[in-house]
């Protein structure tokens, strides 16, 4: 492979082939150092690309900042740092870790796990609007982004007769193309929605996170004020459905074209489901453009000092193909036991949902082809649309016929 690393490439990467990191990220992890890239302001923060060099910094609590308002921070735009400055996930210590905490209840893996036999249910209910639809059908809107939003509306509290108001508003949130001035008003949708049934569960409280926010933290503890709490449950909508949509469309991508990989899910799904999960993490690596953080000390890194005041932007997919971590990495083996991979992130900023979007997958894939074993694309593979440039990896529509 040939890549010349000065100048430091535009960030984003391209990849030469929709199946493996962007060869740059591969020969910079190959080079075993961090190397710069050029973001959209000209500034050159640095890419890492190797496992053990994106934990280590990733383990450095108090050594780097996920603060957005920092000047070294590598924003992925003008707006960023109004838009998301006062977002937890982009503050570090006493600012970050209380709030995580409010969260954190409804999405231990024991809270996912009971949701288990309800997220069957659901998936079965749009498995059943599905069949009745005439193919070809966008697989990626009725039922990849569908199955998150219903699930995410399960653990809010929000009835199923209203998640299509969630569906609808989520999609106009993750789609690449739509002006802004109908983003913001999707967003203000949701808000309002949640608002109002936040406001209703102060009379009827139930099981559900919207409830505990305003009964326990805004009305008893004091600690969120009623627009922090409705805040908070837009945030979780807008940060789990693009991802697990993204990762259930490209799981079922994979299986489509590895046959033999679906024959065996399928051959035993309580014994492959999660090692399949773990392998189709691993292998999207779908979170693409972060995490990104600016370093508040200095540190060597693969013999190279990171300054203070530097940015740094962790490249996940070639992280996760690292042949020091995993064998033979660029191939897709739902068995492989090793669970190193880092898709959901490391360190204290871990992703929350993480527990919820596990249990998600393990029922969708298996029920899926369980139910319509005709399964195919309805165009051709070289058809699909990649989207390289997002946040999140994934295809823009996922059109298949049974
Ligand atoms: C397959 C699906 C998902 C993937 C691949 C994913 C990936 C990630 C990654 C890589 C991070 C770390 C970001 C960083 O360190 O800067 C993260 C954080 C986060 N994720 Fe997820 N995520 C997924 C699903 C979800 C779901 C369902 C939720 C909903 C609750 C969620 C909520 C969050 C939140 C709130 C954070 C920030 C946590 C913090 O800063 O403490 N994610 N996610």
């Amino acid at each position: 492979m040939t890549v010349s690393f000065e100048p430091a490439p535009a960030f984003p990467l391209k990849r030469g082939c929709p199946f493996s990191p962007p060869e740059d990220a591969t020969a910079f992890r190959e080079s075993g150092r961090p190397h710069r890239v050029t973001i959209w302001d000209g500034s050159t923060p640095w890419l890492i690309t190797r496992h053990d060099h994106i934990q280590q910094l990733l383990g450095a609590v108090g050594m780097i900042s996920a603060d957005v308002t920092d000047p070294g921070f590598p924003n992925t735009s003008d707006a960023q740092p109004a838009v998301e400055g006062n977002i937890f996930f982009r503050k570090d210590g006493t600012e970050h870790l209380p709030v995580r905490r409010i969260l954190n209840p409804d999405f231990t893996a024991k809270r996912s796990e009971a949701l288990r036999p309800r997220i069957a249910e659901l998936t079965d209910r749009l498995l059943d609007d599905l069949l009745a639809m005439d193919g070809p059908v966008d697989l990626f809107e009725h039922f990849a982004l569908a199955l998150p939003t219903v699930v995410i509306c399960e653990v809010l509290g929000v009835p199923y007769e209203d998640s299509t108001t969630v569906h609808e508003s989520s999609k106009k949130m993750v789609q690449l193309a739509i002006a802004q001035d109908e983003k913001v008003a999707a967003h203000r949708a949701l808000h309002e929605l949640l608002a109002r049934h936040m406001e209703a569960k102060r009379s009827r409280p139930d099981n559900g996170l919207l409830s505990r926010l305003v009964n326990t933290h805004v009305d008893d503890k004091g600690d969120l004020t009623f627009e922090e709490a409705v805040g908070l449950g837009v945030l979780v909508i807008g940060a789990g459905h693009e991802t697990t949509a993204n990762m259930i469309a490209l799981g079922i991508l994979a299986l489509l074209r590895e046959p033999s990989q679906r024959d065996l899910l399928l051959s035993d799904p309580v014994a492959y489901s999660s090692t399949a999960v773990e392998e189709m993490m691993r292998y999207w690596s779908m979170v693409q453009t972060e995490p990104r953080r600016v370093l508040t000390e200095d540190i060597e890194v693969g013999g190279v000092l990171l300054k203070a005041g530097e940015g740094i932007i962790c490249n996940l997919p070639a992280a996760n193909r690292d042949p020091l971590v995993f064998a033979d990495p660029e191939r897709l083996d739902i068995t492989r036991r090793e669970r190193k991979h880092i898709g959901f992130g490391y360190g204290v900023h871990q992703c929350l949902g993480q527990n919820l979007s596990r249990v998600e997958m393990q029922v969708a894939w298996p029920k899926l082809f369980e139910r319509i074993p005709g399964l195919r694309l309805a165009v051709d593979e070289s058809e699909l649309h990649f989207h390289d440039d997002a946040l999140t990896y994934g295809v823009e529509t996922l059109p298949v016929t049974w």
